[in-house]
C-alpha cells in the first residue's frame, strides 16, 4: 500500500521495494532523479493524477456548447438590425438592442431570444404620442408591424387619440412627463412630446422650456444608454422672424431671446444644439426635422393655430378671427405628408437638419377664403390686433429633402382640409350633442 502511494505520486520507485514506508516519506530521492521534479509539490501531483487532461477535456466541451448555443453572427458584435434601406431585419427582439448597428463605433454582441419566445419587429418609442403628429405616427408605425411605446403627459395629447390601438400588444402608452427620466429598451425614439401651439406652450413657459431642454436631455440620454436612435421634431419657429425667404436649412434665423413665444422657439433651438452635441460628443445616430405649419385631423380644437382656428369658426358659424392685416403668409401642409417626411428621415442615412413642410404659400386672407369655400361661404372675418413676435412669412425651401429623402408633400390644402373638417365636425357637434344631454339631464 506504502509502496503503490509512493509509486502514484511520483516520488519514488516501485524497486524501492521494502526499503519501509518510513523511508520513503521521510527521506525521498533526489529532485534530480524524479520526471517534473522541478514543478512544486502541488503541480507534481496534479499532473500525476492527470488533471490537466481532465481540465482540458473540460474547456473543450465548455467550448463546443458555447459555439452551438451562440446566435449566427453574434461572435462578430456586427449583426446589422438595418437592411440597407434602411428597414430593419427583423433580427431585433425585446431581448436583443445591438446599438452597434446604429453606432458602428461601439461593439454590442445580440444576445439570443430564449426558446419559446417569438422574434419581434422594431420597438418604437415616440414621446408625445398622443397628440396630433404622434397619434398619426403611432399608427403608420404600428401598421407596418412595429411594437410602439407611446411617452405622454397628455398635456395636450388625448387618450382618444390612440385608444385604438388599446389591446394591440404591439401597444403600450405610459403617462409619464419627459422632464423625469424613463428607462426603455427600444430600438428608435420619436422625441415629440412637446406642446406645439402659442395657446399652450405660452400657458406655462417655463415648463414649456424645462420639457424642450430637460425633456430631450432626457430623451437623448436614454438613446446614448441603450444605443437607440433618436429622432427631433424640431420647428419652423426656430428661423423666427425670417429675414431670408424661402428658409433654407443653413439660414440660422432671426429669433428674439426674450420675447413671448421664446420658450418655444429658443427651447427648440437649444433642443437641436443638444442633439447635435450628443451625436458629435457620444455618436449617438440623431435626425432633425423642422416641421413646418401642419394641419389635419385631431388637431386640437381651439388651439389657437390657424387652420384649426378657421376650421372650428366656420363651423359653429362664428366669425373667422385674423390677426392683424392678413397678410402674413403660412404654408401648410396635411399630416400623413409630414408623417412621411419623419419615417424617411428617421430611416434614412441623413442627419439633417431637414425643413419638412409644404412649399405652398398662403396668405391668412387667402386660407380663410379656402375654410370658406369648403364649410361656409357666409362666414364673415373679423379682423384682431397682431400677437407679439408672429413671423410674418414663413415658407420651407424643401430642396434638401427632396434630394436627400426623395420626399415631398403630395396633398394640397383643398384635398387636406375637408377630411379635417370632417373630423373636426364629429368631435365639436358630437362633444356639443353630449353636452347638451348632459345639461338636459341635470
Ligand atoms: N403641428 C405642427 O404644425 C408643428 C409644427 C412644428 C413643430 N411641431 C412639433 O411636432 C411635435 C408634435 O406637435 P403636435 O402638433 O402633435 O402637438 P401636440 O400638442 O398635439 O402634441 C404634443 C404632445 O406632447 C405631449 N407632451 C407635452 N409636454 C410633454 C411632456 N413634458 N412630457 C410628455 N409629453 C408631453 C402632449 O400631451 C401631446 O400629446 C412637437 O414637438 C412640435 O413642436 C409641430
Amino acid at each position: 500500500m506504502a509502496s503503490e502511494l509512493t509509486y502514484r505520486g511520483g516520488a519514488a520507485s516501485p524497486s524501492a521495494g521494502a526499503a519501509g514506508a518510513a523511508g520513503e516519506y521521510s527521506s525521498p530521492k533526489p529532485a534530480s532523479s524524479k520526471p517534473l521534479a522541478w514543478l512544486p509539490r502541488a503541480a507534481r501531483y496534479a499532473a500525476a493524477e492527470h488533471r490537466p487532461l481532465f481540465a482540458l477535456v473540460g474547456m473543450l466541451v465548455a467550448a463546443a456548447i458555447f459555439c452551438l448555443a451562440a446566435p449566427s453572427g453574434s461572435g462578430s458584435g456586427t449583426a446589422a438590425p438595418y437592411s440597407s434601406s434602411g428597414r430593419v431585419s427583423g433580427a431585433l427582439t425585446r431581448f436583443s438592442v445591438d446599438p452597434a448597428a446604429h453606432n458602428p463605433g461601439r461593439q454590442f454582441v445580440a444576445g439570443k431570444v430564449p426558446l419559446g419566445l417569438k422574434r419581434k419587429g422594431l420597438r418604437v418609442l415616440v414621446t408625445g404620442g398622443a397628440g396630433f403628429v404622434g397619434s398619426h405616427l403611432v399608427d403608420r408605425l404600428v401598421a407596418r408591424g412595429d411594437s410602439v411605446i407611446v411617452v405622454d403627459n397628455l398635456f395636450t395629447g388625448r387618450k382618444e387619440n390612440v385608444m385604438h390601438h388599446f389591446g394591440n400588444p404591439n401597444f403600450e402608452m405610459i403617462r409619464h412627463d419627459v422632464v423625469e427620466p424613463i428607462l426603455l429598451e427600444v430600438d428608435q425614439i420619436y422625441h415629440l412630446a412637446c406642446p406645439a401651439s402659442p395657446v399652450h406652450y405660452k400657458y406655462n413657459p417655463v415648463k414649456t422650456i424645462k420639457t424642450n431642454v430637460v425633456g430631450t436631455l432626457n430623451m437623448l440620454g436614454l438613446a446614448k444608454r441603450i444605443g437607440a436612435r433618436f429622432l427631433l421634431t424640431s420647428t419652423s419657429e426656430v428661423y423666427g422672424d425670417p429675414l431670408q425667404h424661402p428658409q433654407v436649412e443653413t439660414y440660422w434665423g432671426n429669433v428674439n431671446p426674450i420675447g413671448v413665444r421664446s420658450c418655444y422657439d429658443e427651447g427648440k433651438r437649444t433642443a437641436e444644439t443638444l442633439t447635435m452635441d450628443y451625436h458629435r460628443g457620444a455618436n449617438l445616430e440623431v435626425r432633425i426635422a423642422r416641421i413646418f405649419n401642419t394641419y389635419g385631423p385631431r388637431m386640437c380644437i381651439d388651439d389657437g393655430r390657424v387652420v384649426s382656428n378657421f376650421v372650428a369658426q366656420a363651423l359653429r358659424k362664428e366669425p373667422l378671427t385674423v390677426y392683424g392685416d392678413g397678410k402674413q403668409t403660412r404654408s401648410f401642409q396635411y399630416v400623413s405628408d409630414l408623417v412621411e417626411g419623419l419615417m424617411r428621415l428617421m430611416e434614412g442615412d441623413h442627419i439633417g437638419p431637414f425643413n419638412l413642410g409644404n412649399p405652398g404659400e398662403f396668405t391668412m386672407l387667402e386660407l380663410a377664403k379656402v375654410v370658406q369655400d369648403t364649410i361656409d361661404p357666409n362666414a364673415r372675418i373679423e379682423f384682431r390686433e397682431n400677437t407679439q413676435d408672429d413671423p410674418h412669412k414663413r415658407k420651407p425651401d424643401i430642396t434638401k429633402a427632396k434630394e436627400q429623402l426623395g420626399w415631398e408633400p403630395k396633398i394640397a390644402l383643398r384635398d387636406g382640409l375637408p377630411l379635417m373638417v370632417t373630423d373636426f365636425r364629429k368631435r365639436i357637434f358630437g362633444d356639443q350633442d353630449s353636452a347638451a344631454t348632459a345639461t338636459e339631464g341635470q
